[in-house]
């Protein structure tokens, strides 16, 4: 096809054609390919409009990820891709496989967990999900997308071994489940923007790992569209009037890009195209999908605590208190918000279960929730009854905004304290997207993170409150007390500029674990109402081999009197190297469901590379001499069964590594130590941001002019009038801070926002105090260049 086309019908080609369509070229029979968000729904946007039609709410991707069941993951994939095709939608711009670096990013809801195995074996089931219903998956946002303050412009300095160990794992998975797109951040790694970093696009992800796929901007993430292309990236998003296929034109014809270079990402997007053009639109099995939506609640569902609270029985007088019981919180905002098919409740349900209840809202659904005639309602009555399920959670969670830390709203901990003070039988449901501060532990006699169950959320906790399914979720990230705690929260969404991931490798549990440091609930933890026991490890070798595998296997026993089922953990831990190390690492799990005192073998495959760190010195991932003890663990902090092997001898090449304050065994980074590690001088964390301002300047940095106010001012009234009247507080915060923090190239490459190159530089003009020749340049219609091109 590439042969029949002209370079400037080449050139645009390169650029979308609405915010959901690549472009169509007619003349060579070239549909366009219509895309929509995911991760837990699909998100397809009616005609003209920022509304979604409805769809399957699934729970979102941290609930997935508490499952720990891998063909769950696989189900829901495969049930999005069929509610895609019914829309006509063939690419889901989902999984996102972001590390969870820090528990106060606003998007963790979105991705899978702390852990890179996790993260990764959960993600490659969704994507073979979906491709196995013939529509694409993109795994985002590539790479070290941590955070969501400053988002579209923040530096993530990230060391080589993190970004090996940690940030990249997940996206190595990706590639190697023929993911068939890959969307490039909005944030610079190592000082170079995301969809411009050859290292990334070109040197990792297409030679070493093999990537054939197409590799998509994120949306407006372009700031230098040439170098974008020249370094690997195929695909701009969403439409950008053609301003920047004008610019890659004439850098063809000034010689700066060879047709070579442009003909290499056409030629993925032909391909992209034509691999899901004959895919034709089917209806969905919306009721089976509603199954499988239910199915991930149920076991998404982590019982934290519980002192012989917990199931209740039928004949308890239970008064059920919170909001959430009748308006539930089941997902985040941003651009996952999926517009459901319907909404169960706890309180639209609960009949099915028992009749003997009572209801109290006990807070209302402000931010902070705090309303004292509420709590009066409930204490005056809360005496009679025998058990108390209080339903709390964070209100508010959406891209583009990070929490400023993790406790539950003030109006929900006065409604606790209350209540155990009149009646302290208390069952507390937290729902949730990422941790909360629990220091209402010993207010509760039962806790369950129920994170974020999606439309079917009444049924499936009440099948574990009542006994009719036993709980089986795993915490993704660690429950430390408070957001102070985690080794990124010196560092983390508190500056401009760049964001130092000055703990290295020791994100989540590796440095928890590691260092000692006591938390609340480890990684991994997770309750039931059955007792288990671990026996018979065997491991099938002594010593580690290069081409030879290793079997693992073990039994485990349901001791209890229902059916129930159980995540099996296998840990790595090695201590005598000469490179620093998180203590123990997870290489393995499964889900396995048991019957009463049933017994079941489970088995384990290692690979060579399982042992394996990233050796800077020799650029590839290598395995040290010594001994690593293969454990299997109820969580991270639990070992049950253990077994020793050896790695004899290094290979050639291998060199000893200095030590440095990371082999520390107490925690005491400084910012010293990580310039070391870094080898360079670090870029300021924070710039002043002031006039003159540039195109590279956000809106946010207008503040500081009188004139840029104004500007400011008219952006947000303009942003919020892009939305419905009856548009949520969380949708509101999410398109302001998008209108905000998006740098001025960043609105023109939008194209929906209809501001032209010439009206940018208006802005920027008016902002610097040029009031009369911005306003000129602000009111300047210019030509869609793209009507040239095709
Ligand atoms: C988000 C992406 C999303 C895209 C399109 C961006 O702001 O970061 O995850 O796919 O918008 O909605």
């Amino acid at each position: 096809m590439i042969t029949k086309l002209t370079i400037k019908e080449k050139i645009s080609l390169l650029n979308g054609k609405t915010a959901w369509l690549t472009k169509n070229i007619d003349r060579i029979q070239l549909p366009s390919l219509e895309m929509s968000d995911g991760p837990h729904g699909i998100r397809k946007e009616k005609e003209n409009s920022r509304e979604a039609l409805p769809a399957t709410l699934f729970p979102p991707t941290t609930t997935l990820a508490s499952t720990f069941n891998k063909e769950l993951a696989y189900q829901m994939g495969s049930a999005l891709a069929q509610e895609a095709k019914e829309k006509g939608v063939k690419l889901i711009l989902a999984p996102g496989v972001n590390i969870k670096r820090n528990p106060g990013c606003g998007r963790n809801f979105e991705y899978y967990s702390e852990d890179p195995i996790l993260s990764g074996e959960m993600a490659s089931s969704y994507i073979s999900g979906i491709q196995s219903e013939n529509v694409g998956a993109c795994v985002k946002h590539f790479a070290a997308n941590s955070q969501e303050k400053y988002r579209l412009t923040i530096d993530s300095v990230v060391d080589e071994r993190a970004l090996r160990e940690i940030y990249l794992p997940s996206f190595k998975k990706a590639v190697e489940s023929n993911v068939a797109t890959i969307m490039a951040c909005y944030n610079k790694v190592n000082g170079i923007h995301g969809c411009e970093n050859k290292e990334l696009l070109t040197d990792i992800l297409r030679n070493e790992w093999g990537f054939k796929g197409l590799v998509v901007s994120d949306w407006g993430a372009v700031s230098n569209p040439v170098e974008s292309i020249k370094n690997g990236l195929d695909l701009e998003m969403p439409n950008s009037n053609g301003y920047n296929s004008k610019k890659i034109y004439e850098a063809y014809k000034k010689g700066q890009i060879t047709e070579a270079e442009i003909d290499r990402a056409c030629n993925k997007v032909i391909e992209l195209v034509k691999k899901y053009q004959q895919v034709l639109p089917e209806k969905a099995n919306i009721e089976a999908n509603e199954e499988i939506a239910k199915a991930i609640a149920r076991e998404g569902i982590v019982l934290l605590k519980n002192e012989g609270m917990l199931p209740i029985n039928k004949t308890e007088k239970i008064a059920v208190v919170g909001e959430f019981a009748r308006k539930p919180r089941t997902q985040g905002g941003g651009s996952s918000n999926i517009n459901p098919y319907k909404m169960e409740t706890i309180l639209g349900e609960i009949e099915k279960y028992t009749t003997n209840y009572a209801f109290f809202p006990g807070y209302c659904l402000q931010e902070d929730c705090f309303n004292q005639e509420l709590i009066d309602e409930v204490i005056s009555e809360v005496e009679k009854f025998d058990k108390v399920i209080v339903f709390v959670g964070v209100i508010n969670e959406a891209e583009g905004i990070d929490r400023e830390d993790l406790k539950l709203p003030q109006g929900q901990l006065e409604l606790i304290k209350a209540l155990h003070r009149v009646n302290p039988q208390i069952i507390i449901c937290i729902s949730s997207g990422s941790v909360v501060e629990i220091d209402f532990e010993k207010q509760a006699k039962a806790i369950l993170n129920c994170n974020l169950l999606g439309q079917v959320n009444g049924t499936p906790l009440l099948d574990i409150l009542f006994g009719k399914v036993s709980p089986s979720g795993r915490l993704n990230e660690t429950y430390a007390f408070q957001l102070e705690d985690y080794s990124s929260s010196k560092n983390f969404a508190d500056s401009n500029n760049a964001v130092y991931y000055e703990e290295s490798i020791f994100v989540g549990y590796r440095y928890f674990n590691t260092f000692g440091k006591k938390v609340r609930y480890p990684f991994g933890y997770g309750l039931s109402y059955c007792p288990f026991t671990y026996s018979d490890l065997t491991v099938d070798s002594s010593t580690i081999k290069k081409d030879k595998k290793i079997v693992v296997t073990c039994k485990v026993k349901n001791n209890g009197s229902m059916e129930a089922k159980e995540v099996v953990q296998l840990y790595i831990e090695n201590n005598d190297s000469s490179v620093y190390k998180a203590k123990r690492e997870l290489k393995k799990f499964t889900k396995i469901e048991l019957a009463p005192q049933e017994e079941k073998k489970v088995e384990f495959i290692l690979d060579y590379q399982d042992f394996a760190y990233y050796d800077v010195n020799m650029k590839q991932f290598h395995v040290d001499k010594g001994i690593y003890q293969i454990q299997i663990c109820k969580n991270i902090e639990e070992v049950i069964l253990s077994h020793n092997v050896n790695k004899k001898e290094n290979e050639e090449g291998f060199i000893e590594h200095k030590k440095t304050a990371y082999h520390n065994s107490e925690w005491k980074i400084t910012t010293d130590d990580f310039a070391e590690l870094m080898g360079r001088t670090l870029p300021p964390k924070s710039i002043e941001r002031t006039a003159p301002f540039t195109m590279d300047s956000i809106p946010e940095d207008f503040q500081s002019t009188f004139w840029g106010r104004i500007l400011y001012k008219q952006l947000i009234k303009r942003a919020l009038a892009l939305l419905p009247k009856d548009a949520s507080e969380s949708d509101k915060k999410f398109i302001v801070v998008n209108a905000t923090q998006m740098p001025i190239r960043g609105i023109v490459a939008i194209g929906g926002a209809g501001v032209s190159p010439k009206n940018a530089e208006g802005i920027i003009d008016f902002a610097n105090g040029k009031v009369i020749r911005g306003i000129i340049k602000i009111l300047k219609k210019e030509k869609k260049y793209e009507k040239n091109m095709v």
